[in-house]
């Protein structure tokens, strides 16, 4: 598995890393800073972040959008973060609070092995729409392949 810290050449398509500029001000914490259509690749239409993270079986995610952009952070803790393009899969250990993975339309990603009390923060391009989910995996290897 690879450890997102020298950022990790990805074997996947369809997603990237996202650097946030990191300010540390010693004593008084850490600040960064994701900026819409700038360091962020789209304008920010969500915001969602999963928190209370106790359960060291619980898996989210376990699908992929159609048309939705999304990036997600791990603001504490860690977990690890499956992607697979219908191809290539790859794991990557989520725990630098700047550094962000870019979830493109058709990509499958998956989130598990939650540290406790984990915070997920994720910025995406557009609304919730059900519509737009592949839930089913089957499913989404034929979408991609068509
Ligand atoms: P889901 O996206 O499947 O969560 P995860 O990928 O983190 O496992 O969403 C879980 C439920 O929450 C699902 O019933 C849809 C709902 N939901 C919304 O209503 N709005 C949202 O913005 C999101 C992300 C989810």
């Amino acid at each position: 598995m690879n450890q997102v810290t020298e950022l990790p050449e990805l074997r996947v398509r369809r997603c990237g890393l996202i650097e946030l500029p990191r300010i540390v001000d010693q004593r008084d914490g850490v600040l960064c800073i994701a900026e819409g259509a700038r360091n962020i690749p789209f304008e920010i239409r969500r915001v969602y972040y999963i928190t209370h993270l106790e359960n060291a079986e619980s898996v989210r995610g376990k699908h992929a959008h159609r048309t939705l952009s999304q990036v997600i952070f791990c603001l504490s803790g860690s977990f690890v973060l499956e992607l697979d393009d219908g191809e290539q899969r790859q794991e990557l250990w989520m725990w630098r609070e700047n550094l962000g993975v870019l979830l493109g339309p058709g990509l499958w990603h998956t989130m598990r092995d939650f540290s406790n009390g984990c915070t997920l923060l994720v910025l995406a391009s557009d609304y919730y729409d059900e519509a737009d989910y592949i839930r089913d995996y089957d499913q989404f290897l034929a979408w991609v392949k068509a």
